[in-house]
């Protein structure tokens, strides 16, 4: 570990094609801080059982995760990727948590809630994933956590329980920051609702021309204005406010034209990172090495801690 630096950790779960929400939400953030924070970046694929996946499909997710955060620049030189089953360590330390940890208290928590109210079978994983989520982050001394505002709540659960465990046993754990880029905290989806992949509204990272421009010509615009503001606010992502809005005053109310020129942009913003992702895919071994060297690293550190932690809950 380098001194001096904070360190940084977000996890990502393996749930098949990230799209332009997840990248400017979350995944740019990774390669912004890399040089100023210590980083992690961990596929959580533990968090993602029960989700539905065959085994298969789970497997191939997590890999597919991993060449996705090289394809937009993780330099795996400066730091650590990993899969965070490849750290069972996780796993007991999330049970020892559960013990600081009341059913009502989880029972706030948006995300459950929200995922009980659209019919998801309330599982012991969905429940306890504020629980293991907060061992990603305090199992590597976390100062900070890039997430997207629908996250939040989890790192503050994340504090809670570090403060709890360290008023209970002593102090182990320090309290994790969430870092949320307010401009950016939702991209609005092709229907004009928070992108998101259970929506079928995204536009994929990784998509090809023909699956762009089907994207882009079909964002709703709904606007009375001349801006169409969900072609406006997808746009905003790529060009500054100051170039976007003499083309946004000269085309108003000219739908076809201002989606076209979104349309020019995004093409040429995606392609590079296709082509980077093609590229790193054809090497399979190597990512499969960089994995191996971040899971080492990562597990000397949380080897480290759990006997801490295990000596101090009298485990050991
Ligand atoms: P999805 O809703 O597509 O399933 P996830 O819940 O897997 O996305 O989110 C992965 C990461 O991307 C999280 O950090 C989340 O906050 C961020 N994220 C997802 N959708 C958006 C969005 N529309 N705008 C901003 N960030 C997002
Ligand atoms: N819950 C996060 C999401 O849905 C993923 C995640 C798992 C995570 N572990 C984490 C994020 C640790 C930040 C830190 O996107």
């Amino acid at each position: 570990m380098s001194k001096g630096k904070k360190n940084l950790l977000s996890g990502v779960k393996p749930t098949g094609r990230p799209h332009i929400g997840n990248y400017f939400g979350a995944m740019k953030q990774f390669a912004d801080l890399q040089n100023q924070y210590q980083t992690s970046v961990m596929i959580a694929n533990y968090h993602d059982l029960g989700s539905g996946q065959t085994p298969g499909e789970l497997r191939q997710n997590t890999l597919d995760a991993a060449i996705d955060h090289l394809a937009i620049g993780l330099d795996p030189q400066r730091i650590t990727l990993f899969r965070q089953a490849d750290v069972p360590e996780h796993a007991e330390l999330a049970w020892i948590f559960n013990s600081l940890v009341t059913v009502p208290y989880l029972q706030r928590a948006h995300a459950y809630k929200d995922a009980v109210a659209k019919g998801k079978e309330a599982t012991m994983t969905l429940f306890a994933y504020p629980v293991l989520m907060a061992t990603d982050i305090l199992m590597y001394n976390t100062h900070v956590v890039p997430v997207g505002k629908d996250q939040q709540q989890h790192v503050e659960i994340a504090r809670d329980i570090a403060e709890k465990f360290n008023h209970c046993y002593g102090k182990l754990f320090n309290l994790p920051e969430a870092l949320i880029l307010e401009e950016v905290a939702v991209v609005p989806g092709i229907d004009g609702q928070k992108m998101s992949k259970s929506y079928g509204n995204t536009i994929p990272l990784f998509a090809s021309d023909e699956e762009i421009k089907k994207a882009v010509m079909g964002i709703v615009t709904d606007s009375d204005s001349g801006r169409p503001e969900n072609v406006y606010a997808i746009h905003k992502l790529l060009k500054p406010a100051d170039e976007l809005d003499p083309l946004y005053e000269e085309k108003a109310g000219k739908y076809k034209d201002l989606k076209e020129a979104l349309l020019e942009d995004m093409i040429a913003f995606i392609a590079v990172l296709r082509e980077r992702r093609e590229e790193i895919a054809s090497d399979i071994d190597q990512v499969e090495q960089i994995l191996k060297n971040g899971a080492d690293q990562a597990r000397e550190r949380a080897m480290l801690k759990m006997k801490q932690v295990r000596l101090a809950v009298g485990l050991d």
